[in-house]
C-alpha cells in the first residue's frame, strides 16, 4: 500500500520537529519502509517572526531533498507550513499553501479554544477559494467538548485532517474516539502523521491505515491516505462525502449516543 502524508515536521533546525539531519533521514527511511511515497513538510509558523524566515526554510527544505536523494531515499517531498491561527494569516507567501498551490493551507488552532473570529474569517477565505485544512481537530479541547464545532467548519467549506497518532491512541482515549467519530461522520478529508521524531510521533501511516481499513473499508482508506492528499497537494477539487447529520445517525441516535457506540468499539 502507498501513502501520501500531508503533515510532517521532517525539516531540522526550524521548529520542534526533527532535531538534526541524521534524525530527518532516519524518519524518512522509516516512512519509506512503512509505505509513504510522498510527503509535505509543514513546519510550525507561529508568528510574524517565523513568516520572515521563509528564505531560510526553503534553503533547509532544498538541503533535505538533496540529502535524501544522496541517501537513496525515494520519498518525494513538498513544502507547506502549519500556520498557527491568528487574525492575519499571511496566505500570499510561497510556503503558506500546499506546494505553493495558492489554494489549500494547513492551520492549527490553539489547543483549548477556537477564537470567535474564525467562523467568519474562514467563510470569507473559502469564498475566495482559499481552503483551510484544520490540523488535528480531534486534539482541540473546544472540539472535544463540543464536537458539533467540527461539523460547522466542514459545513462552511473547511476540511479536517486527523493525526495517525490519534487513531493509534498516542494522545489518549478521547482524541482517538473523536478521530473515529469524525471519520465515521464523513467529516475527515485525510489522515496524516504530524511526525516529529522517530518514536513518539513517527513518520508512519500503516497502523492508522489498518484501523480505517478494518472499520470503514478499502475505498475510504484509499481516499484518506492517498487520493485526497494527492489532490490537496495538486490543488484539485475534493469530492466531499455527504456528512452524516449529527443527532440523526440512522435516524435515531443523538451525537452523545454515537459517541458511546464508538467508545465501546475503541480498544486501547
Ligand atoms: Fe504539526
Amino acid at each position: 500500500m502507498q501513502f501520501i502524508d500531508t503533515h510532517s515536521h521532517l525539516i531540522p533546525h526550524f521548529d520542534d520537529g526533527s532535531p538534526d539531519w541524521e534524525t530527518s533521514l532516519e524518519m524518512m527511511r522509516q516512512g519509506q519502509e512503512d509505505g509513504i511515497v510522498e510527503a509535505v513538510c509543514t513546519p510550525h509558523i507561529l508568528s510574524k517572526l517565523d513568516y520572515d524566515r521563509e528564505a531560510e526554510l526553503y534553503r533547509l527544505f532544498e538541503e533535505l531533498r538533496h540529502r535524501a536523494k544522496k541517501a537513496g531515499i525515494a520519498v518525494k517531498l513538498h513544502l507547506a507550513a502549519e500556520l498557527y491561527l491568528q487574525p492575519d494569516l499571511n496566505l500570499d507567501c510561497r510556503m503558506a499553501t500546499f506546494a505553493d498551490n495558492g489554494r489549500y493551507f494547513l492551520v492549527e488552532f490553539p489547543m483549548n479554544l477556537i477564537p470567535d473570529f474564525v467562523s467568519q474569517r474562514f467563510f470569507d477565505l473559502v469564498m475566495a477559494n482559499r481552503i483551510p485544512v484544520i490540523a488535528h481537530p480531534e486534539r482541540n479541547g473546544k472540539i472535544l467538548r463540543d464536537p458539533e464545532k467540527a461539523y460547522e467548519f466542514v459545513e462552511r467549506g473547511g476540511l479536517l485532517q486527523v493525526n495517525s497518532g490519534s487513531l493509534n491512541g498516542v494522545f489518549g482515549r478521547m482524541p482517538k474516539i473523536l478521530a473515529m467519530q469524525l471519520i465515521d461522520a464523513n467529516l475527515v478529508t485525510m489522515v496524516a502523521t504530524d511526525a516529529h521524531d522517530l518514536r513518539s510521533r513517527p513518520f508512519k501511516l500503516s497502523q492508522a491505515y489498518e484501523t480505517v481499513m478494518n472499520e470503514w473499508g478499502a475505498k475510504k482508506a484509499q481516499k484518506l491516505f492517498y487520493d485526497n492528499p494527492r489532490k490537496i497537494i495538486l490543488g484539485e477539487d475534493i469530492q466531499a462525502e455527504e456528512p452524516k447529520p449529527w443527532g440523526n445517525f440512522d435516524g435515531k441516535l443523538s451525537l452523545k449516543d454515537r459517541f458511546k457506540l464508538i467508545v465501546d468499539k475503541v480498544r486501547m
